[in-house]
C-alpha cells in the first residue's frame, strides 16, 4: 500500500497482523534537494522515523531496522568512519538522517524499542533515480548531453552495489544486535572525476566535449570512507566487483530507456533547471 510515514493512521493500517519486522527505506535522500528545501527532509527523515518508532513501540513487532547513511559522519579527511564516531552531519539531508538515527537509538535506551541501524555508503546499480551522480551522468551521456562535475571533481565517495547493500541490510536484520549500528561500506573509493571518466568511456563519448566543471555544491563533503569491519564480523561482505558492476549499470540504463525516460520529464526537468541553470 502507498502512504506517508508521517501519518500515524496510515502507518497503523500498514502494520497489520503478522508483521515480523519493519525496515525503514523511506526517506528524502538527495543532498542537492535538501539545500533547496530542508523542511521536507526534517519532516520525512525525522518526523517520519519518529512516527514509525511510535508504531513499533505500541506493537509487539520484534525488530525495526533504520536504513541510514555514511553522510551522518560528515567529511572524513583521512582514515575511516567507525560506528562509534560522533555524528558530524554537514548538509540538511545528513543532519535529518542523523536526527532519525538518534531518535531510534534514544527509543532503544528509553523504551527498549528493538531498533538496529545500518549506515550505507554511496549506492549504485539499476533502477536508481536519475538525480544521483551515476544515473544522471549515464542518461545525459546516452542523450549526448553534458555532465556537470561539481568543483574540481576530486571529492571521494565509497561506492557499493545495490545488491551488496540490500544483502547487507537483510543480513543485519537477521543477525545484528539490537541497539547497534552497522556500517555497510563497499570499499570502492574513487574521486568523482575518475567515475566520470569511466562513464564517458563506457558510453563512447568524448571527455572534452561532454564534461563540464561547474560551481561546487555548498558545504560539499570532500571524502567519505566507511569501516565495515563490524558488519563483516557478522558474516556479510560486499561481493560485486566495481568495474563489472559499473559497466553492467551503464548497460542497464542503455537497455532500459523505457524506465528512466518518463522520470526525466515533468518535475525532473523543473528540478534540473533549478539545480543546474545557475552553476
Ligand atoms: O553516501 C551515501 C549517500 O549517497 C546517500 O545517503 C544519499 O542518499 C545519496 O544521495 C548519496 O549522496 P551523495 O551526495 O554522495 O550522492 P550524489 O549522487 O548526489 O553525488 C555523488 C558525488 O557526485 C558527490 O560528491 C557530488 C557529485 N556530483 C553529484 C551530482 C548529482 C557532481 O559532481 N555532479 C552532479 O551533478
Amino acid at each position: 500500500m502507498r502512504g506517508d510515514i508521517c501519518d500515524p493512521a496510515a502507518v497503523r493500517e500498514a502494520i497489520g497482523a503478522g508483521v515480523d519486522a519493519i525496515v525503514n527505506f523511506a526517506a528524502e535522500t538527495h543532498v542537492d534537494r535538501s539545500i533547496h528545501d530542508p523542511e521536507a527532509f526534517l519532516r520525512t527523515d525525522i518526523l517520519g522515523t519518529h512516527t514509525l518508532l511510535e508504531a513499533v513501540r505500541a506493537s509487539s513487532i520484534p525488530r525495526f531496522l533504520q536504513v541510514s547513511t555514511d553522510e551522518v559522519y560528515g567529511d572524513v579527511a583521512q582514515g575511516e568512519s567507525e560506528e562509534t564516531d560522533a555524528p558530524r552531519p554537514r548538509s540538511p539531508y545528513a543532519a535529518s538522517k542523523a536526527g532519525g538515527d538518534l531518535q531510534a537509538l534514544a527509543y532503544w535506551s528509553t523504551y527498549g524499542t528493538p531498533v538496529v541501524i545500518t549506515r550505507g555508503s554511496n549506492t549504485y546499480g539499476p533502477y536508481q533515480y536519475p538525480e544521483k551522480l551515476i544515473p544522471l551522468f549515464v542518461t545525459n551521456l546516452i542523450d549526448g548531453e553534458p555532465v556537470p562535475v561539481y568543483g574540481d571533481g576530486m571529492q571521494q565517495r565509497d561506492w557499493i552495489h545495490v545488491d551488496d547493500h540490500a544483502r547487507g541490510i537483510l543480513h543485519v536484520l537477521d543477525h545484528g544486535a539490537l541497539g547497534e549500528v552497522y556500517n555497510l561500506g563497499g570499499g570502492n573509493r574513487h574521486p568523482n572525476i575518475e567515475i566520470t571518466k569511466r562513464l564517458v568511456a563506457a558510453c563512447e563519448r568524448d571527455f572534452e566535449t561532454h564534461v563540464r566543471f561547474v560551481r561546487d555544491r555548498p558545504g560539499h563533503d570532500r571524502r567519505y570512507a566507511l569501516c565495515a569491519n563490524k558488519a563483516r564480523a557478522l558474516g556479510w561482505a560486499p561481493a560485486v566487483d566495481f568495474a563489472t558492476g559499473l559497466i553492467e549499470t551503464v548497460r542497464w540504463y542503455q537497455t532500459n530507456e523505457a524506465w528512466w525516460r518518463p522520470i526525466k520529464s515533468g518535475e525532473f526537468i523543473e528540478y534540473y533547471r533549478r539545480q543546474y541553470a545557475h552553476r
